[in-house]
């Protein structure tokens, strides 16, 4: 994407001017990140309930508090607006901002359907400005370092993907566990699978023990084009928690325990091969199909550091310099993709359904 001049305002010795949209559980940190950020000037914080805006900001803050979009959107210092409203909401707040002329930055999912969210990449290209999602763990020193050992092919080939992330989990009202958590771990495929390699199917099941409306407890299986899976489990009802991702390679396997601070990452170059028949003799073939190797594990030493200030700093750096983000709204979209055919699968019993591919 290339942003017009007036979308790309120059933020040389000025700021950008930001709006955050929502003061409930998330846009607390979008606003302290914000007013963390340099290149950033917080402006506005617009939310429906306009006392918890005020409460958020502190009695001492020159930031705006609003219950007004319209104000927000109406104000010229506004380059960019930052959005932490329930899912089903986006589709009309980003819009509204994309067509006064804002830049956006928009939480996971991008909106409540693939259709919605295709609506707003559209926009956003139409009017050249930048439409960002805040897949917060892509931009996590652990999802960057992993990122690299795949794409600079460290694993060798993926053979496979596990991923966990279960707890006694705020159990939402409106969404199902897959749609809440699943996000997470589906941006973060999306941002590290090697190029070339998409997911082409999803099977979901998932279970509602207590009653809640929908699943709170749910299991996918993402099908890549290599033949290979990736497997997430998301749980609202777990007394502990657990924040796993093994990638398993051809070449090592890399582990990441989110919870483990002074060991976050584990590289093993451990795992099992396949005998070659023609170096054993006839007799033993049959038994030495596999061998396993058991050489070393490497914990990298990776930067302590909030994700957020990393998203703050790509929206600005991809607004001045006109450029897509890293996480922007396609990537986005692929993951809407992956959660309508995943809720697709467990309405029909847990079938595979084909992952939607086409993007505007
Ligand atoms: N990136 C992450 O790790 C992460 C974590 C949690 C939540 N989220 C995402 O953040 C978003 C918000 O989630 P939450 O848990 O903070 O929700 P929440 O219900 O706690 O807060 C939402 C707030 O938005 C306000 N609001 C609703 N509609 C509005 C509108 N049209 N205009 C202005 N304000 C409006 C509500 O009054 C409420 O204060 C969701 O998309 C969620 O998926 C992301």
């Amino acid at each position: 994407m290339t942003t017009t001049p007036e979308a790309a305002p120059a933020v040389a010795g000025g700021r950008l001017g930001l709006a955050v949209v929502g003061a409930g559980y998330w846009g607390p940190n979008l606003v302290r990140n914000a007013q963390a950020t340099p290149t950033l000037r917080l402006q506005w914080l617009c939310d429906l309930d306009v006392g918890r805006a005020r409460a958020v900001l502190g009695p001492y803050s020159t930031v705006e508090a609003t219950a007004s979009l319209a104000d927000v959107l109406a104000d010229p210092a506004v380059h960019a607006v930052a959005v932490a409203t329930p899912a089903a909401t986006h589709v009309d707040v980003v819009l509204a901002a994309l067509e006064a002329g804002k830049h956006v930055l928009v939480e996971k999912p991008l909106a409540a359907t693939h259709a919605d969210g295709a609506k707003l990449v559209t926009t956003a290209a139409e009017r050249g400005l930048v439409l960002m999602l805040d897949h917060t763990y892509v931009y996590t020193p652990a999802v960057q370092r992993i990122r690299s050992l795949v794409r600079e092919g460290d694993l060798g080939d993926l053979h496979y993907i596990d991923s966990v992330r279960i707890n006694l989990g705020l159990v939402q009202r409106d969404i199902d566990v897959l749609w809440d958590l699943a996000p997470h771990d589906l941006s973060i495929l999306d941002s590290l699978l090697p190029h070339g390699v998409q997911p082409v199917a999803v099977a979901a099941h998932g279970s509602d023990p207590i009653g809640a409306g929908h699943a709170c407890v749910a299991y996918l299986t993402v099908q890549l084009s290599t033949g290979a899976i990736a497997h997430v489990h998301v749980n609202w009802l777990s007394p502990t928690k657990i924040r796993t991702m093994i990638l398993g390679g051809s070449a090592r396997t890399v582990v990441w325990d989110d919870l483990n601070p002074s060991q976050r990452l584990a590289v093993y170059d451990r795992g099992v091969d396949r005998t070659d028949p023609e170096s054993v003799s006839r007799d033993v073939a049959a038994e030495a199909r596999v061998s396993y190797r058991l050489g070393d594990m490497v914990a990298p030493a990776l930067p302590e550091g909030e994700a957020l200030r990393a998203v703050m700093a790509e929206f600005v750096s991809s607004i001045v310099d006109g450029r897509a983000p890293l996480t922007d709204g396609r990537s986005g979209l692929r993951v809407l993709a992956m959660l309508e055919a995943a809720s697709q699968s467990l309405a029909n019993g847990g079938a595979f359904v084909p992952v939607e591919r086409s993007t505007p």
